[in-house]
């Protein structure tokens, strides 16, 4: 067998006599594909050592002053789980080695053992070890959600959010053939339901009132429109929004995102725990402005606090919704003041909207040939991934798939804390007060 110069295993020796711990590195030079990583001379030094070097193997002597090998595998066990232990004793020292396997230990080697021993048990611990994990190591995050949430935003109400999710919705879905769920994160007044001429029968409180949520609670409480777009509905009452929380918002996004190629979330205006947590999740933030001036004050602080909560420039997409409304400002001096450019424009045109609106028909199936339903393709192009989120997604996943690295989203249990990595939870309050004093 080749064996790779990457794939040696790297070793630990732990052995309080100098001379053994010497005669196991000449040993194990006989050995192809082996490499000594360090050594001590008892238990205390090799869990400092381990949790340092993070050994594949470390070869453990049961016998050793200030802490014995035994007590040593069962710490190493529990901190370092990467590392494979193979304990050594003497002959007549079995009620040790019972422990020591006990203890977390892979497989024993009674002295004195020959190179060919030596190395065999290292290869087939190893080998056992490394294919154990393999098989019950989660998923990396990466490889499982394939999905991209795109949250649809504004910080002033009434711009045309949800009219831009729809219409997002359905143009993937039925022009490019994805499969997209589109959720209304609109508690108590969403909109969604009815934009698109539909009668929900389960929604979003319905997943938020059991105590655990998994894909086919979520599934199960998704009604399809005729356009294909899978629909997750706001309460049929506002009330009912009080039981939904950020850890259920995030639990749902990330399921759906496992399954589904887009999810779409429309928005209410402003920022609280629950936007932000969607914001947060989101790969992709269309913040949505017209040309009146509250309308663009709140989308310049929206836009300085998502940089500061770490946004970059791709992950937010400004669109400017009526954008051919002469309305006294012009469109170079609203870019001005954001300081950023215009990434989409959505003409303003009542005659294809506002019936497509009442007859809950998506103006790009309605009117497909329409200017405005042209500018939806070009959002959905911009919701895509660029090319330099497609080379982060391809080295993240390569680095995952070569850890096999456990970083899965824990989405079963809503007691276990929904993934989510280093995102704080915290109130909107106190993140944003915590951005600007730099705590
Ligand atoms: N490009 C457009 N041209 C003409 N009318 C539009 C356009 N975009 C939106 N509208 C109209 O503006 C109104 C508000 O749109 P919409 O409900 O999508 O906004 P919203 O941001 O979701 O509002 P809210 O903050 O209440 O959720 C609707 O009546 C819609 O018909
Ligand atoms: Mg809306």
């Amino acid at each position: 067998m080749i064996v790779m110069a990457e794939q040696r295993i790297k070793i630990l020796i732990v052995d309080d006599t100098a001379e053994t711990r010497e005669n196991l590195r000449k040993l194990l030079s006989f050995g192809q594909g082996f490499t000594v990583a360090g050594e001590a001379e008892n238990g205390k030094e090799a869990i400092a050592l381990a949790k340092r070097v993070r050994p594949d193997v470390i070869l453990m002597d049961v016998n050793m002053p200030i802490m014995g090998g035994i007590e040593a595998t069962e710490a190493i066990s529990v901190e370092v789980p990467t590392t494979t232990v193979i304990v050594m004793s003497v002959q007549g020292e079995s009620e040790y080695l019972r422990e020591a396997m006990a203890a977390g230990a892979r497989d024993y080697l009674i002295k004195p053992f020959s190179a060919d021993d030596l190395v065999n048990t290292i290869r087939r611990a190893h080998d056992m070890d490394s294919r154990r994990r393999e098989r019950f190591a989660p998923a990396p995050i990466a490889l499982r959600r394939t999905g991209r949430i795109v949250a649809v935003f504004s910080t002033k109400g009434g711009v045309g959010k949800t009219t831009i999710a729809t219409n997002l919705a359905a143009e993937l879905a039925t022009h490019a053939h994805k499969s997209v769920v589109l959720v209304d994160l609109d508690l108590q007044f969403g909109d969604v339901a009815i934009m698109l001429d539909s009668i929900p029968v389960r929604t979003i409180a319905d997943i938020a009132k059991e105590d655990e949520i998994d894909s086919e609670l979520v599934e199960a409480c998704l009604l399809t429109h005729k356009s294909g777009v899978r629909v997750l509905a706001s309460p049929l009452r506002p009330e009912q929004a009080e039981v939904i929380t950020a850890k259920h918002v995030e639990a749902i996004l990330t399921l759906l995102a496992e399954t589904h190629d887009f999810i779409i979330a429309d928005m209410p205006q402003g920022l609280n725990d629950i936007t932000l947590t969607a914001l947060d999740a989101a790969d992709r933030i269309l913040l949505v402005t017209t040309l009146e001036l509250p309308a663009i004050k709140n989308a310049r602080l929206c836009l300085e606090i998502m940089e500061a909560l770490g946004y970059g420039q791709d992950k937010v997409k400004l669109v400017l919704n009526r954008s051919s409304r002469d309305i006294g400002l012009s469109i170079e001096e609203m870019e001005k003041i954001l300081r950023r450019s215009v990434d989409v424009h959505i003409p303003s045109d009542g005659r294809v909207v506002v019936p497509s609106v009442n007859k809950g028909v998506p103006f790009v199936t309605s009117a497909p040939s329409a200017r405005i339903s042209q500018t939806i393709r070009d959002l959905a192009r911009a919701v895509g991934p660029s090319d330099a989120e497609r080379a982060a997604m391809a080295a993240a996943a390569g680095a995952g798939a070569g850890a096999g690295a456990g970083v899965g989203v824990a989405a079963g249990a809503l007691g276990g804390g929904h993934g989510g990595g280093a995102r704080r939870q915290m109130s909107i309050a106190g993140r944003i007060f915590s951005i600007f004093t730099g705590g």
